[in-house]
């Protein structure tokens, strides 16, 4: 038990709650001491030497005195390394089989006794001792990884192997990525967990993990850049140290990663390209993203604790009636029944349904939260034991149901590994759409189960299914939201198959942008808070979940009109722009933090609208490319190392480089730019870049820079779409994609290319028949 646990314990047990919070941490401590076996003495083991090989597609497998490698490259160049046996499936990430072989790339000698796999991006060296090098086609060493380590019991039956495996990168190389860490963006040396974890009450720059992690990190270094990713859902930790040029003796100091795995596989994929190129590769690894509906691009607004009908219909009609755009409202579990899933409070929302078709009528939806813990009893849980031949709940070793203590009271947890478990809860999404809901906002599905000290989650003794394969939450943990978010992704798509579904959760794993998005969960209300939220969406934007946001202004407090603006100014910048608050925070309407804020927050909106377009052109281009919507500024020039260390503004896409006011009392600011021209879009005024330029932010205008050449969808004031087009440099051309929606569903979108280069002294765009598009703006002339 920590400090911090100790605080929140004391803090807890005057309720009745608190109580049960500890009787439930001593119950899961009694469990997993019952539930798992002693593991007892350990024994060390390495590969030891190499003793034969044999050729496999796309490479080969390599025999060593105490272990075997299977290495291999597929079509489009992702590797694929794994260790005792571990093929690439099954996998939570990986769709499908993952990709194919690559038929030419080949196993053959290397020096010092070693072989390699050469391909056209990519060589693979394996030393006769077992060592991993990934190096570019012209030989530059990316990444070398020394032979693994295994822990495992001296006495058979007692687990499996604990391993880890150390690895060196550039002197001058960056870390990125690990799912959401408040840390980032630029990973520093530190040790950063791999278990998906509620902070309790609300995180700040300093905490870690939270609710979203994944064995997934970006490697950007001069001599190229390369993703990482350990397919193994177990508990771990992942320690990153930065290198050092010139340390010492004037040689490089390497920079260090070390993956420490309590159990599972040991396998592992390397991307290596451009970023662009290895986004690409992550999303044909782990699937493409889910292009979240038109409406969900629009500002949204929600709350724990509206508390009745009549609320959300004030709180509606202020922003209609100051003529504030919001395209959804979210209810959280104050609406349910007892805090209980999948019901309503009959007398505090006696008709959701009306509301609904109401609000909808003026354009604004309605968003429910779902939390995945069921209370003990219910007509829910009553049905969910019915389900399949064991029931849908997790349970311990002796085959009881797992109990846990969340907002219902005391609950059992469906078991999202189980596929038969994820057809029924797809199926509860009925009720739902019945009450006229159109969106889902999942919750503490870490999962949560409250205790007053240590992990509050389940015991790590618990039973999962784990797709037929058996195992225990150690396994299962990190991987219960994926399968919440699958399970309500299928559903949805059985219920109504005509709509792309909408859908969000706090917790999730490598391949969750396949089902939707995520936001930042419970960010203190603080400066720190605002630029941790920042941090977590460049974070999830780099391991494939292009879709988040924060809570604006905060979760748990009440900001400052100052911070609640320059929050709302950022999150109109990002995928989901929300508005959120605990019920005993703060409002979060902009009127209520006085007439400057709420003339400054329409303005804010009215932008978003105005790009609205080009949000729509990133959902697909993120479905199609793999690019996040919101990139780190190194995304376009990983070879500049100023850029690399910016973490304090971002790329909206190829065409806009946003700048956020991050601190207090600030009119101004430095803004870093990338090689090229950029135009402050407030002023036209053009800068060249690489360097910095200082740019006016007066509160209520956060500076915001278009690319020179860029082509970028908006609508105008008559709701149309027209494109803006900022002046390539004399000399230079220019060019863009856009994509409209096609409509609510599954329709293919066309991608639309645009050239723009000069003619005498006017710009011209032109269609990809080469025909000139009339109408366009053209802006920086
Ligand atoms: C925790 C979530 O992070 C927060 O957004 C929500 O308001 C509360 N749970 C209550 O449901």
């Amino acid at each position: 038990m920590d400090g911090r646990d100790l605080v929140r314990g004391v803090w807890e047990i005057g309720t009745a709650r608190g109580r049960r919070a500890w009787r439930a941490a001593w119950r899961r401590r009694r469990a997993d001491a019952e539930g798992l076996p002693l593991r007892g003495a350990e024994r060390a083991r390495v590969p030891g030497l190499l003793t034969g090989t044999e050729p496999r597609p796309g490479g080969g497998l390599l025999r060593f005195a105490r272990s075997e490698l299977v290495v291999r490259v597929t079509v489009g160049g992702a590797v694929f390394w794994g260790w005792d046996g571990a093929e690439p499936t099954p996998s939570y990430a990986v769709v499908g089989n993952g990709p194919d072989p690559d038929p030419r790339a080949v196993l053959e000698p290397d020096t010092g006794g070693g072989w390699r796999v050469v391909s056209e991006r990519v060589t693979v060296a394996v030393s006769r001792h077992g060592a991993v090098e990934v190096r570019t086609p012209g030989g530059t060493v990316l990444r070398r990884e020394s032979p693994p380590r295994w822990w495992e019991p001296v006495e058979p039956g007692r687990g499996g192997a604990r391993w880890q495996v150390r690895g060196e990168v550039p002197a001058d190389a960056r870390f990125f990525g690990l799912g959401g860490r408040a840390a980032g963006a630029r990973l520093r040396d530190g040790s950063y967990r791999l278990w998906n974890t509620d902070p309790k009450g609300g995180f700040g720059p300093g905490d870690d993990p939270l609710y979203l992690t994944m064995p997934v990190h970006w490697v950007v270094a001069d001599a190229g850049t390369h993703l990482m990713f350990h397919d193994n859902t177990w508990d771990g930790r992942v320690v990153l140290r930065e290198g050092e040029e010139g340390a010492g003796s004037g040689a490089d100091r390497p920079g260090t990663t070390e993956l420490r795995a309590e159990g599972g596989p040991l396998r592992c994929w390397v991307l290596v390209g451009t970023p662009a190129r290895v986004a690409q590769g992550w999303s044909g690894l782990t699937g493409p993203a889910a292009v979240p509906p038109q409406w969900a691009l629009g500002y949204q607004h929600a709350r724990w604790g509206f508390g009745s009908e009549a609320e959300v219909r004030r709180v509606v009609a202020g922003y209609a009636s100051r003529g504030l755009p919001l395209a959804a409202v979210h209810l959280d579990i104050d609406h349910y029944d007892g805090h209980r899933v999948f019901t309503v409070d009959r007398e505090r929302f006696p008709d959701l349904p009306g509301l609904a078709a109401e609000l909808a009528a003026d354009g604004v939806r309605l968003v429910s939260i779902v939390d995945p813990a069921v209370k003990a009893g219910d007509p829910l849980h009553s049905a969910g034991l019915a389900v399949g031949e064991r029931g849908a709940f997790v349970r311990d070793a002796r085959g009881r149901e797992v109990r846990g203590e969340v907002w219902p009271g005391e609950c059992a947890y469906p078991d999202f590994t189980d596929p038969a478990v994820r057809e029924w809860w797809g199926g509860l999404y009925e009720e739902r759409l019945a009450q006229g809901f159109a969106g889902f906002w999942h919750d503490m599905n870490e999962p949560v189960a409250f205790a007053a000290f240590g992990d509050a989650t389940l015991p790590r003794s618990a039973r999962h299914v784990l797709e037929g394969a058996g195992g225990d939450h150690r396994a299962a943990h990190n991987v219960y939201a994926l399968g919440m978010a699958r399970a309500g992704w299928e559903g949805l798509l059985r219920l109504r198959p005509a709509e792309r579904p909408f859908l969000f959760s706090r917790s999730g794993w490598a391949g969750m942008q396949r089902y939707g998005g995520s936001w930042s969960g419970d960010v203190e209300s603080s400066w720190e808070g605002m630029r941790a939220s920042l941090a977590l969406v460049l974070g999830l934007g780099l391991c494939g979940v292009p879709y988040s946001g924060p809570d604006v202004g905060g979760f748990g407090g009440s900001p400052s009109p100052e911070l609640f603006l320059r929050w709302f100014e950022l999150g109109a910048f990002l995928p989901l722009f929300r508005t959120h608050a605990a019920i005993w925070a703060g409002r979060r309407e902009p009127w209520e933090f006085g007439p400057q804020v709420e003339e400054a927050a329409r303005a804010v909106l009215a932008e978003r609208e105005r790009l609205r377009p080009y949000f729509v052109t990133l959902a697909h281009l993120a479905r199609r490319t793999g690019a996040p919507y919101v990139r780190p500024l190194w995304w376009g020039a990983p070879e500049d190392r100023r850029l690399r260390d910016c973490e304090d503004a971002f790329l909206l896409g190829d065409a806009l480089l946003v700048a956020p006011v991050l601190e207090c009392g600030v009119d101004r600011r430095a803004v870093r730019l990338p090689r090229g021209r950029w135009y402050d879009t407030a002023t036209g005024a053009a800068h060249e870049g690489p360097g910095q330029v200082l740019l006016d932010a007066p509160l209520g205008r956060t500076p915001v820079l278009a690319r020179a050449g860029s082509v970028l969808p908006v609508r105008g004031e008559d709701g149309a779409v027209t494109l803006e087009v900022w002046a390539p440099a004399r000399g230079r051309t220019g060019g863009g994609v856009v994509v409209r929606d096609p409509g609510p569903g599954f329709e293919a979108a066309e991608v639309e290319r645009y050239a723009v280069r000069w003619a005498g002294e006017t710009v011209v765009v032109e269609d990809e028949a080469g025909e000139p598009v009339t109408g366009v703006v053209v802006r920086g002339l």
